[in-house]
């Protein structure tokens, strides 16, 4: 059976039953301000930041009894009531029988309408809900149909209850906070401006309001208000069947103030007759105040069906134009849920990992190496944007090549950590220059390296083993020099910084110290003496590249000499016997980061790039040779990395008889950062499929079963084998297995991983998840964690930049596709529609014969009709010059014929 049906390209969909299945949310956001979710009974929530909460917080669990949430209730006179979102008593209790309500759902980007119909109560109900695109409101239109042949009378009655508080309080000072609570009703609805703010950051006078307020189609305002949950629920009352509507009560006045009670958005219309088949239309909008600001200003633009008609075209305009990709690959739903995973990122940017039901970690922002690695998708999607993020985003770097944590709202803005140790995740500082790689290619813009920026301080110093006493808020977060003046450097000195620091920063085996964790958060339990070997893999990978880019910058001859801090020099040391003795190494950094433990001198030196370039090559083709000698794992004819060492020393993959223990991460790195030679690539894909892949569970797994709780290496051993990080297909991670071997020319195994992830994931029957690549999947199949993994950016990238091969290379346009025959339409054609050099684009791959990548010739290539000169045989390159040439305004059709 088809659960999902889309309904155009664009991702809107429809499902039948949504209520019957757990833990389905859609999320309503506008491009700043509020962040909602919401569910196939209106529940979820809604909330600005972690400090104000429209809605009570929930969690994921929360979801299956969350009754005190959104609803509108149908008194029908004569026949009881009804709740049009089926949140009462009575649609519970018959929700697995016949008498279920008809009901369903379709959504899209940003919005989503419910449909329900009750025989019993002679009632049909269609409830659009969406976020404003400004996000000052959350609107939802609800249309009241009266399906039967006669009249019928109704009185209804709108709820949102108003929680209007910080994330904290719910259950740290849940009454006291009520008490702050001051409610008035006005013309169209109820007002919350709690006295005071009373959570983590203190006291503060309150500037915030929350606001529930409705009307009628034609703007018509309602006849009375329940602001608050007492009078609404009743004595004893509940949610589920409200005293104010089974009483049939009427409301308090317009003008009415109350104080120190929760309070709720509860609003009764005027009765009214409905004829057969007529419908009456309401309007609800919710939404958050700030500075002062009156709600009125607010609601006043969304009061009529025809503003909030407006609004809701605006709102799918925009957000379907925001994801200005698309694929066609010959299968309509395939594309469908690329458009949702294309739209992923755009979540992350708005939600962090905070502020959906599955996420509830953190109170905003996002994390280091998530902001670097959404930068990715945002660079094919808004490139304009991407040079200032990621030059303000290289302000985070720490001048011992650590970074800041904790990252604030605004771009560039990142907190100074002044409690305790901060842990350090060795790959943070991998993820920057991977971002800048892809963004130099994608632009031909290399000058972002000689871009100036400060670097940040903080208390923490010598890469988070130490505090920099000196150190007061008073300094200021940026890095200064001895004369007290604030340190800028070029965005390549923090480039080298990172990926040198990191290089000298090794335990016993030699390979690089695992510190907090490295991208597996889980692995948090080996501080002393874990090593990532996984990561080596990938700085060493780094290093080839930045070498690579610093000779090109040399071959256009742009510049031949950097200018960097004279404290660096010594990370330049170019020393085997030095690089074979981790003590050295670590003496060698220590020098570094005791110089540099406070302030540093201010004066630089200059060095030549050339040296430079060779130095790190030198650096790097020590640890891959290192790693290939020292870290394979061998089983039978084949074999695999060992990726990690625990705080015991011990290597931690192993292929024995009894219990082979092998991890995805280490072989994604080696072979991304080509560390692992073409036969080990092959061993490892064999090694993968025996040990690692599970179609069922939707790929490959993150790890074998160690069957050991293993204190000496991370939490993640005490997590159920098979769930998030321990075991479980993790999409994060099987992307970029994917992504590597398609790096390295294995497209049809690359194809596998990619194909059995969206599969699993478009099996709703075990996924239970809407449209979209989840964060993992469990032991049941279930997607979960919903929307916000980073797992779509390289979802995305790793389709148009290898499956398409649709990528830049320093400006110029370069196209090699590595398409299966299955993902060409019954004529041969696959095409992908994004933006390239500011210029619409339509590739068009036209293979009539559906080769394999390892078989086609380019035939020839069209653009708008034109036939292009192109020099090779296996990929196009059209330079940006005549890319710029082209028209902004139109889509430039781009058709590479294979032969
Ligand atoms: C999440 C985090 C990511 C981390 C990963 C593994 O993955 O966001 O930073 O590396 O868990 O611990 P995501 O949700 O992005 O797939």
């Amino acid at each position: 059976m088809k659960y999902i049906k889309f309904q155009d390209k664009n991702g809107s969909f429809s499902i039948e039953n949504p209520e019957n299945y757990s833990g389905l949310y859609i999320p309503l956001a506008g491009e700043n301000g509020l962040k909602s979710a919401i569910t196939p009974s209106l529940g979820g929530d809604s909330k600005l930041d972690q400090n104000h909460f429209l809605l009570e917080p929930v969690s994921i669990e929360n979801l299956h009894n969350n009754r005190n949430t959104r609803n509108f209730w149908c008194k029908i006179k004569g026949k009881g009531y009804w709740s049009a979102c089926g949140v009462s008593a009575e649609q519970e209790f018959q929700k697995y029988t016949d008498k279920q309500d008809k009901n369903s759902l379709e959504a899209g980007f940003m919005w989503q309408k419910l449909h329900r119909a009750s025989e019993k109560y002679g009632l049909q109900s269609e409830i659009l809900s969406f976020v404003t695109v400004k996000g000052d409101a959350e609107v939802h239109l609800v249309k009241i149909t009266n399906i039967e042949e006669e009249e019928q009378e109704i009185t209804p009655v709108a709820v949102i209850p108003v929680y209007g508080r910080s994330a904290d309080n719910l259950r740290d000072h849940r009454h006291v906070t009520s008490l702050l609570h001051r409610i008035r009703t006005t013309e169209y609805g109820v007002e919350v401006k709690p006295v005071l703010s009373f959570d983590e950051r203190g006291h503060q006078k309150n500037n915030t309001a929350y606001f529930v307020y409705g009307s009628e189609g034609e703007g018509t305002e309602p006849e009375s208000f329940y602001p608050d949950v007492e009078m609404f629920i009743g004595e004893g009352g509940s949610f589920l069947i409200p005293e104010v509507v089974r009483e049939e009560k009427k409301g308090v006045p317009a003008g009415t103030e109350i104080e120190g009670k929760e309070a709720v958005g509860g609003i009764r219309f005027a009765s009214r007759v409905l004829r057969p088949h007529e419908t009456a239309v309401y309007i609800v909008t919710a939404g958050i105040s700030e500075k002062n600001q009156l709600p009125e200003e607010t609601a006043r633009f969304y009061r009529t069906e025809k503003q909030v008609a407006r609004e809701f075209e605006h709102v799918k305009k925009h957000w379907t134009e925001k994801v200005n990709v698309s694929f066609e690959t010959g299968d309509e739903d395939r594309d469908n849920y690329l458009k949702w995973i294309c739209f992923q990122p755009i979540l992350r940017r708005i939600y962090g990992c905070s502020f959906l039901p599955y996420h509830d970690y953190g109170k905003g922002g996002r994390g280091w190496r998530d902001l670097w690695q959404d930068c990715l998708a945002l660079l094919i999607m808004e490139p304009s944007v991407v040079r200032q993020m990621i030059v303000d985003n290289y302000g985070g770097v720490r001048i011992d090549g650590t970074n800041a944590t904790i990252i604030g709202n605004r771009q560039g803005e990142f907190i100074a950590d002044r409690n305790n140790i901060a842990r350090v995740w060795m790959d943070h500082a991998f993820w920057p220059f991977v971002t800048t790689q892809l963004y130099m290619d994608q632009t031909g813009d290399m000058n972002v390296l000689f871009e100036k920026i400060p670097y940040f301080k903080d208390l923490q110093t010598k890469r988070g083993t130490a505090h920099d006493e000196k150190w007061s808020s008073a300094y200021g977060e940026n890095q200064k020099t001895e004369s007290g003046e604030i340190y800028y450097g070029t965005v390549l000195e923090h480039i080298l910084l990172e990926n040198l620091c990191a290089f000298y920063d090794v335990g016993e085996h030699n390979e690089m110290k695992l510190h907090g964790a490295d991208w597996n958060d889980a692995m948090d339990m080996a501080w002393e003496n874990g090593e990532s070997v996984a990561f080596t893999c990938a700085y060493a990978g780094n290093m080839k590249n930045i070498a690579e880019y610093l000779r090109k910058l040399q071959e256009k001859e742009m510049f031949d000499r950097i200018e960097v801090a004279e404290e660096m020099e010594i990370l330049f040391t170019g020393d085997r016997e030095l690089y074979e003795s981790p003590e050295k190494k670590q003496q060698l950094l220590r020098q570094y980061t005791e110089k540099c433990a406070h302030d540093i001198s201010g004066n630089t030196i200059v060095i030549r790039l050339d040296q430079l370039s060779r130095n790190l090559d030198e650096k790097a083709d020590w640890m891959m040779e290192n790693i290939r000698r020292r870290e394979w794992v061998k089983d039978g004819e084949n074999g695999w990395f060992n990726g990690y060492y625990d705080d015991h020393k011990r290597p931690v993959e192993r292929a024995e008889n009894s219990q082979v223990r092998m991890m995805l991460t280490s072989q994604v790195f080696a072979i991304m950062s080509k560390t692992a030679q073409k036969d080990q690539i092959e061993s490892i894909c064999k090694s993968a499929d025996k040990y690692l892949f599970d179609r069922q569970a939707g790929g490959y797994r993150l790890n074998t079963n160690f069957h050991e709780e293993k204190f000496d290496l991370g939490r993640m051993f005490g997590f159920a084998y098979g769930e998030k990080e321990n075991g479980a297909v993790f999409s994060h991670m099987a992307v970029m297995y994917g992504n590597a071997l398609y790096k390295n020319g294995y497209a049809k195994e690359g194809h596998k991983v990619l194909e059995t992830l969206l599969d699993a994931a478009m099996d709703f029957e075990n996924s239970r998840m809407y449209p979209g690549i989840p964060e993992y999947f469990d032991n049941q199949g279930r997607g979960l964690y919903a929307y916000l993994t980073g797992a779509a950016s390289w979802y995305m990238l790793t389709m148009i930049t290898e499956v398409f091969g649709v990528r830049g290379d320093l400006g110029d346009l370069v196209i090699a596709p590595a398409l299966m025959p299955e993902q060409y339409n019954e004529n041969g054609q696959a095409s992908l529609t994004m933006e390239f050099a500011g210029r619409k684009l339509e590739i068009c791959i036209c293979n009539p014969e559906k080769k394999l990548p390892s078989e086609y010739k380019i035939k020839t290539v069209w653009c708008d009709e034109k036939e292009m000169k192109n020099k090779q045989s296996t990929c196009v390159r059209i330079e940006r010059e005549l890319l710029e040439k082209l028209s902004v305004k139109e889509t430039h059709r781009i058709k590479v014929e294979l032969m």
